[in-house]
C-alpha cells in the first residue's frame, strides 16, 4: 500500500512556528515515527510552499496511489485549483488539520478541500496524520 502525506505553504517551519498551536516537533522527526509505526507500508512525504508544486504532486500521485493525506495549510481556505485537482483524481483525499479550525479565525473555517475529501480530520495535533493513516488500513 502507498500513501503520501502532502503538506503545504509553512509547515516545513513545524517545531518553530507558533509552537502554542502546532507544537515543538518538526514533521520530518513526526514522520521518521509513522514510518516505523507503519513498516508495512510505503508512506511518502512532500511539502512545499508554492501552490503549483503542490497540484502538480497530486496529479503525479492521484492515479496510482492507495491513499493521499493533504494539509493544505493556508491554501485550504483560498485554492480553487486545490478543490479541483482532488476532484480530477482517483485517489482517496483525508484531509488534516494539525489545528482545531473551527476555533480560530472565521477564514479559517471554509475550506475548498472539505467537499472534495473523503474524510477530514482536525484538531488532534499530530497525531491527526496518524489517524488518516489508520483510516486506509
Ligand atoms: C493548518 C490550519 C491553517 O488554517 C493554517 O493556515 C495552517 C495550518 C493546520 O494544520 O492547523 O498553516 O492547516
Amino acid at each position: 500500500m502507498k500513501i503520501i502525506i502532502i503538506n503545504g505553504p509553512n509547515l516545513n517551519l513545524l517545531g518553530k512556528r507558533e509552537p502554542e498551536i502546532y507544537g515543538s516537533k518538526s514533521f520530518e522527526d513526526y514522520f521518521r515515527e509513522l514510518q516505523l509505526k507503519f513498516d508495512n507500508i510505503e508512506l511518502f512525504y512532500f511539502q512545499s510552499n508554492v501552490e503549483g508544486e503542490l497540484i502538480n504532486k497530486l496529479h503525479e500521485v492521484g492515479f496510482s496511489y492507495d491513499g493521499i493525506i493533504l494539509n493544505a495549510a493556508a491554501y485550504t481556505h483560498t485554492s480553487v485549483g486545490l478543490g479541483d485537482a482532488i476532484k480530477g483524481i482517483d485517489t482517496p483525499v483525508i484531509e488534516v488539520h494539525i489545528s482545531n479550525i473551527h476555533a480560530r479565525e472565521k477564514f479559517r473555517q471554509h475550506s475548498f478541500i472539505s467537499p472534495n475529501a473523503n474524510g477530514v480530520l482536525f484538531g488532534f495535533g499530530l497525531k491527526g496524520y496518524d489517524l488518516a493513516i489508520q483510516s486506509f488500513l
